[in-house]
């Protein structure tokens, strides 16, 4: 069923509407704890070790505003993400540690991290292609998730500041690695634009015929790192189906729509507005850990907008992918000191992972993430920041 224009504009519209609330200032400035101080940035030093005979280190971008971007090429990950709120106050939304050591030992694997080789699960750790089975290392039972027991965020990538404001990321991830056939030569390169735009381009080439699906899994919350739980964040999304999934949170197979149940953003609202409803798929998922099928994935208008109830600071993403993966922290349980000294609480953070749907491998119906020798698998997504 095609998604009239109207009905893909519309929600668009009411968010921009809503997004343009002024923001309460008394709130943003008393609710923010004193001792946090969002501007710090932990020293390079810090994430300087060799891992697998490979040297790491973090890296900062800047844009012309002020917007900082830090990154470390262990994992590929997101460090700092410092946007400056409704008062021009600079907010670190990118909640994560201190250091490549803290990286290391933290309980929770995927903070701020570029995923593969396939973000997402896939069903009790099998697939097979060209006929072949593959199997792959079920690190979350009974099934494979985010590419296995050392996937992408545990690896350290070739790092290249392009100029200030980019870093390219490469890695090659071998024939097997992982249990997935075929060298990939991947491509990650991060920019922060002029706009307040974190984009990210996924490159991608394979020599024999594997599976893909890269994402990058932030964990955000744009009242800042430690001010508590993501409730009060209001999210639309420019989706009018999901996919629902059993309760290892592998798809049914079905594209269900959203109206009438808790999975409905098509107008904005909170996240925790529905989270404990009597339903049967926030029970499977702890809350929301579910794919939302997009309408429109062409750019040209945002997937998802979020905004921050204490900063005003608005998030807006576009892509290319098919699918966005909204996670609301269910799994998060205070066991790690963040980098501004608090504990990754319950629900304290969400991701929104844009990607092909979960377990696309073993369900042909579902948009193909094959990729073929010869073809380049290519795909953007931008997360855009603003005030309202
Ligand atoms: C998954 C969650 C998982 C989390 C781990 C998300 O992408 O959907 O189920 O707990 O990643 O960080």
């Amino acid at each position: 069923m095609k998604p009239s224009i109207l009905s893909l504009a519309l929600p668009c519209i009411i968010a921009f509407a809503a997004c343009n609330a002024p923001a309460n200032k008394t709130t943003t400035n008393t609710a923010m704890k004193d001792s946090i101080s969002y501007g710090h940035l932990p020293p390079d030093s810090a994430f300087e070790k060799i891992i697998d005979g490979k040297q790491t280190h973090l890296y900062t971008l800047k844009n012309k505003s002020g917007m900082t971007l830090t990154m470390t090429n262990f994992g590929g990950r997101l460090v700092n993400l410092l946007v400056p709120d409704s008062a021009g106050k600079m907010i670190d939304v990118s909640v994560g540690l201190g250091s490549v050591e803290d990286y290391i030992k933290s309980t929770e694997r995927y903070y701020g991290a570029t995923i593969g080789r396939y973000g997402n699960r896939i069903a009790k750790g099998h697939f097979s292609l060209d006929g072949k089975q593959y199997t792959l290392a079920t690190n979350n039972a009974p099934n494979t998730l985010h590419g296995g027991k050392k996937g992408y965020q545990d690896v350290v990538w070739d790092a290249k500041k392009q100029n200030d404001q980019a870093l390219e990321l490469t890695y090659l991830s071998k024939d097997m690695e992982e249990g997935f056939p075929g060298n990939l030569h991947i491509r990650v390169t991060y920019t922060l634009t002029d706009d307040n735009s974190v984009k990210i381009d996924y490159e991608a080439t394979t020599d024999k015929t594997t599976v893909v699906n890269l994402t990058n899994h932030t964990y955000f919350n744009l009242n800042g790192e430690g001010s508590g739980t993501i409730l009060n964040h209001s999210v639309q999304f420019l989706a009018d189906n999901y996919t629902p999934v059993d309760s290892t949170l592998i798809p049914t197979g079905k594209i269900e729509p959203v109206k009438g149940t808790p999975f409905d953003f098509t107008k904005p609202e909170t996240i925790g507005a529905r989270i404990n409803d009597d339903n049967q798929q926030l029970k499977n998922g702890k809350g929301y850990d579910h794919n939302f099928v997009l309408n429109k994935h062409d750019m040209k208008m945002p997937v998802a907008l979020v905004k921050g109830d204490k900063t005003g600071i608005v998030m807006e993403i576009y892509t290319e992918e098919p699918g966005l993966q909204f996670y609301s922290g269910n799994f998060m349980q205070g066991k790690n000191t963040m980098k501004y000294g608090e504990k990754d609480d319950y629900r304290t953070a969400f991701a929104m992972e844009t990607q092909h749907y979960p377990d696309s491998p073993n369900q042909p119906q579902f948009p193909s993430t094959v990729l073929k020798p010869g073809e380049t698998y290519k795909t953007q997504t931008i997360y855009k920041f603003k005030t309202k």
